[in-house]
């Protein structure tokens, strides 16, 4: 099987490699800023060394994973004297494979590996891993292999072209970054009544859990519930004053998510173009 190396052993490095490793992928050599990283990674993969410098993994990996942060994938790639037959992919959702241009003016194969999930810790990282999409940018044979190791990892994948890297990552924040965002507005919102943050996320999450499972099995865009879904009025005039009567940054949020959803809503089909343009006006306002 493919030999596998990572330099840079954060979060993502640690969790692909033990879950390579666990998978029966070996895992040779990893290097990071710090040897108590690289030491760490290597303690949880088998038999991997563990590498002063980068040159050295690249020098016994066949694939080689910079799992750095962003901003310095494109200056590790280019401290490395790569040649033709090896392989460098980075794992960034935002940056397309243009960054490992100077492994690819020396002969190596460039991809990148986006695992399409959020890992807020190493423990969280190893159990979200599995499963997840991988967006994947890479010629073949470097496609086939990062297909293989995506469904090592129970993962299905997408394939994008270096010019859909940043709207993809767009995405990625709205499902994610904006998600918990906004649950952090309605807690803030229940502060108003008194109800301490703890207590109101541990009331809100099975409203949350509700709506993904929603998504899931009823789908887009049946799934959509609520007032702009009922074309009620009403209930959004009354949101829309309570909000105004506080003076609230939030009044403009809700009326431009209001008016993403009103789509969703006539496409569901329980209001029709005339209550829709009703609650634009009133949205608009
Ligand atoms: N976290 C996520 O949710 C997520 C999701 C998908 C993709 N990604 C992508 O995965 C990549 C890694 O992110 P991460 O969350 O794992 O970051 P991270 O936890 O901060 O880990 C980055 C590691 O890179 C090492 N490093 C920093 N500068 C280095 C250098 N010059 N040479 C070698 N190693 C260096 C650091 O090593 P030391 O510990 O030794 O200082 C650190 O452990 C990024 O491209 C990111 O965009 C992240």
């Amino acid at each position: 099987m493919i030999k596998v190396g990572f330099i840079g052993a954060g979060t993502v490095g640690t969790a692909l490699a033990v879950r390579f490793f666990q998978k029966g992928c070996p895992v040779v050599a990893v290097s990071s800023r710090t040897l108590t990283s690289a030491q760490r990674l290597a303690a949880l993969a088998g038999d991997c060394r563990v590498c002063r410098i980068a040159q050295e993994v690249a020098d016994a990996a066949d694939l080689n994973f910079i799992t750095t942060p962003d901003d310095v994938i494109s200056r590790v790639a280019s401290e490395v004297r790569w040649h033709a037959g090896q392989n460098v992919v980075h794992c960034s959702g935002a940056h397309s494979i243009d960054i490992l241009e100077p492994a690819r003016q020396l002969g190596a194969a460039t991809g990148s590996f986006h695992p399409l999930q959020t890992f807020a810790s190493l423990n969280e990282a190893m159990d979200n891993l599995p499963g997840s999409t991988f967006a994947l940018e890479a010629e073949e044979p470097l496609l086939a292999m990062l297909k293989e190791l995506a469904s090592l990892l129970n993962g299905d994948w997408v394939e994008l072209k270096p010019g859909d890297k940043v709207l993809y990552h767009v995405a990625a924040v709205f499902v994610s970054n904006y998600l918990v965002t906004l649950v952090k507005l309605g807690l803030d919102l229940w502060q108003g009544f008194g109800v301490p943050p703890k207590e109101a996320t541990r009331a809100l999450l099975p409203l949350l859990r509700g709506t993904v499972n929603n998504i899931d099995n009823i789908g887009l865009p049946d799934c959509l519930t609520g007032p702009i879904a009922r074309g009620d009025l009403g209930t959004i005039s009354k949101h829309l004053n309570a909000l105004e009567a506080k003076n609230s940054s939030l009044l403009t949020t809700y009326k431009d998510l209001g008016l993403q959803a009103i789509p969703i809503a006539l496409t569901k089909g329980k209001i029709d173009k005339h209550r829709a343009e009703e609650m634009k006006a009133l949205l608009k306002k």
